[in-house]
């Protein structure tokens, strides 16, 4: 078994967290182990509950269609959530299941090593910025341990917002020319530099 495939089968064992109690399924991270960016959610929703699987409900529509407009396919990057299994109703995580799940996530990224990080929303924001109000901060480069992160808003958000898909889509195009950027080693312009 691979490294990541460890990380699959500790995910969909795990019972670190009150979640574990209410998940029909875990849902470990997917794609390709060599991908150039991770897309970090916040939760697996309904869908994914059932499924075990990351962004397979309407949310998951949206991000493939953003993706899809840039060229890309999902298969051809790798997807994962701050969180492994869905919070009862779909609620916010909290600080302690957060703080516990982000071990998984941690060695995700240690494993692939992505060019970039792309935050998806105000959870995955916090989580793994420490930001808030995405808004704001939606479609700039940030820096933290010298790793790089694109940060942007939740494929959900787009689901009753016309205005917030061409934001979603605009921000995943800008985001690949940026990869493809970095493998010709061209020099970004960092817009937030966080300190750990
Ligand atoms: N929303 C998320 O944040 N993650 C998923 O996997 C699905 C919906
Ligand atoms: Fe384990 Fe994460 Fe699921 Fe909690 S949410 S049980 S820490 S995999």
């Amino acid at each position: 078994m691979n490294k990541l495939e460890t990380i699959k089968q500790n995910v969909i064992e795990c019972t670190k967290c009150e979640l574990c109690k209410t998940r029909t399924n875990s849902v470990p991270g997917k794609g390709n182990f060599q991908s150039d960016v991770i897309f970090v959610g916040e939760a697996p929703g309904r869908n994914e509950d059932k499924n075990g699987e990351p962004f397979v409900g309407a949310a998951g529509k949206k991000l493939s269609a953003a993706l899809e407009g840039a060229g890309m396919s999902r298969e051809q990057v790798y997807i994962t959530n701050v969180v492994k299994c869905r919070p009862p109703n779909n609620r916010v995580p909290n600080t302690t299941e957060r703080d516990t799940c982000k071990e998984y996530l941690k060695k995700e990224i240690s494993i692939i090593k992505p060019k970039i990080i792309c935050v998806l929303g105000n959870t995955a924001f916090n989580s793994v910025l420490g930001g808030s109000e995405i808004t704001k901060f939606r479609g700039k480069i940030a820096r933290k341990d010298n790793q790089l992160y694109f940060i942007t808003i939740h494929p959900a958000a787009t689901i009753y917002n016309q205005e917030l898909i061409s934001t979603l889509n605009s921000d995943i195009v800008k985001l690949f020319d940026l990869i493809r950027e970095l493998k010709n080693d061209k020099p970004v312009s960092i817009d937030i530099e966080y300190t750990s």
